[in-house]
């Protein structure tokens, strides 16, 4: 215990080891990104990681060739014993702490905006890269028998690109809404839902963290290949989450772990999939428990080389009527 205590007051008791862990509190980051935020080198800032790993403050995961760092969630004693102190100074307006903070939003926008140039470009054709991956209408049929009949009053599709959703579940809800950061995807879920006849939904220029929707109005949220693109995929399940009324669903649509690292590069993706573990972690910190899932991998002798998983996810209540409609 004394060394262990000793580690954890060594791992802390040096300035950029400090300003790193007031970052991981924001959010996770690649060394590449903490490199660019303190501006020190990446050997340097390497070194820092590791002492803070080995302290027990800072949990990493290597995805492909990226490393993600975070602050450790439940830190055991005595590394928990300084976490509160570790947060206080992420949120307090110490000059360095506050401009770190900073850099950590420009670092977070300027992959936001790469993302959203990816999508400029690739709007005209994207539903030509979504048949690259799997067959569209065998995960659709499942997505469909997934979410059952039930007809939802409002249905929010996050991260809406082209409104494949939309129309897919058109005859599910009464009034639908996507959001999209993409002008250009917009514009096209606008003319596909046009054409397609779906009076009832309309799309809107939107951030899916902050969508204009209030608290426990919606009985179905979808994200649908949206959370891969994220730095934080954790607070968007969350958000969508806030959505929902009591007995609400939300599904979930997106990759398995895999290795196809090129997708990072031409299509910017940030995380390649996703285990059921990571998504049950965000689910309950969202409150939401897990109704059904399925995994939908390829088919053998197929070029396709990704598994698309389905997560559906609902409030305690979803799963009470869930129950009493088996009874
Ligand atoms: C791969 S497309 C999926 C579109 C749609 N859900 C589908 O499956 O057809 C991902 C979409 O997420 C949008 N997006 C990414 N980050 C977003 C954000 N923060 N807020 C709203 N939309 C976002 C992109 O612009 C893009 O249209």
């Amino acid at each position: 215990m004394l060394d262990a205590t000793l580690n954890v007051f060594r791992a802390v008791g040096e300035e950029t080891r400090l300003r790193i862990m007031a970052l991981l509190f924001r959010g996770e980051l690649t060394v590449s990104e903490l490199t660019q935020i303190l501006g020190q080198s990446q050997p340097r800032v390497s070194r820092h990681l590791k002492i803070l790993a080995d302290a027990g403050l800072v949990e990493r995961y290597r995805e492909g060739s990226w490393m993600f760092y975070r602050a450790a969630r439940s830190a055991a004693e005595p590394a928990g014993a300084v976490r509160h102190l570790l947060e206080s100074l992420a949120a307090s307006e110490d000059r360095v702490v506050a401009r770190d903070r900073d850099r950590f939003t420009q670092s977070r926008e300027a992959r936001a905006r790469i993302a959203a140039a990816y999508f400029e470009k690739n709007a005209r054709d994207w539903n030509e890269v979504r048949r690259l991956h799997l067959p569209e209408s065998d995960i659709e049929a499942r997505m469909r028998d997934m979410i059952g009949p039930q007809k939802a009053a409002l249905f929010v599709d996050l991260g809406t690109g082209t409104g494949r959703m939309l129309e897919l579940f058109a005859d599910l809800y009464e009034q639908g809404v996507g959001f999209d950061v993409s002008r250009d995807m917009l514009a096209i879920a606008r003319a596909n839902l046009e054409r397609a006849g779906v009076a009832h939904a309309q799309v809107r220029y939107g951030d899916l963290f902050s969508a204009p929707i209030e608290n426990g109005a919606a009985d179905l949220v979808c994200l649908h290949q949206v959370l891969h693109y994220l730095a934080e995929p954790d607070a968007a399940v969350r958000e969508a989450a806030r959505l929902l009324k009591p007995g609400g669903r939300l599904l979930i649509a997106d990759f398995a772990p895999h290795e196809l690292e090129f997708l990072r590069e031409a299509h910017a993706h940030r995380r390649l999939g996703f285990s059921d573990d990571e998504v049950k972690s965000w689910r309950r910190e969202a409150g939401l428990d897990l109704l059904a899932a399925d995994t939908l991998a390829p088919l053998s002798g197929e070029k396709q080389k990704l598994t698309v998983k389905l997560w559906l996810c609902g409030t305690p209540e979803s799963v009470r009527r869930l129950k009493s409609r088996a009874a």
